[in-house]
């Protein structure tokens, strides 16, 4: 199936699945990002109109909550807890040493697909702070001098 087939096939299959509810712009739009990893801006009109919205309303949902995308992730997507426990034990180099080593900011992908880097607040595991989550794999008390060698451990 073609990449635009599986977009297309996203966005029918959550508005199907959310036809008829109260409420349903958030589950149909984590439902596509589920299944293909973004929300393709060629379905937003799509989910607007079944929805009543307008397409802006549906973009100002996306760009409100950072979790939503509306491209591909990188093949590694990378969360970085922000929240004060993370904070608190070197978060913040972490995640400098991390924007520094693989040349993109926050909500961005590398040029060559490899990363994306996410900014979370919480991952649940604050007793192994800092924690980082690379596609739903926790890793704990990572320190910034451990970011070139977690990534060369290929573990990133
Ligand atoms: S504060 Fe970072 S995992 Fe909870």
């Amino acid at each position: 199936m073609s990449e635009k087939d599986q977009t297309v096939t996203a966005v029918d299959n959550a508005l199907d699945a959310n036809a008829g509810k109260e409420g349903a712009l958030l589950p149909i739009l984590h439902h596509i990002q589920d299944a293909i990893g973004y929300v393709p801006e060629d379905g937003i009109e799509r989910i607007g109109k079944s929805l009543g919205l307008s397409r802006a309303e549906v973009h100002g949902v996306i760009s409100f909550y950072h979790h939503f995308r509306t491209s591909p992730p990188g093949k590694k997507v990378i969360q970085v807890c922000r929240s004060e426990a993370c904070k608190s034990m070197g978060g913040d180099a972490v995640a400098e040493a991390l924007k520094t080593k693989l040349g993109i900011d926050f909500h961005q992908t590398s040029s060559d697909g490899e990363y994306s880097l996410e900014a979370v607040y919480c991952l649940g595991h604050c007793a192994c702070a800092p924690a980082l989550m690379v596609n739903d794999v926790p890793l704990a008390r990572v320190t910034a001098s451990r970011v070139d060698e977690v990534i060369a451990m290929g573990e990133i």
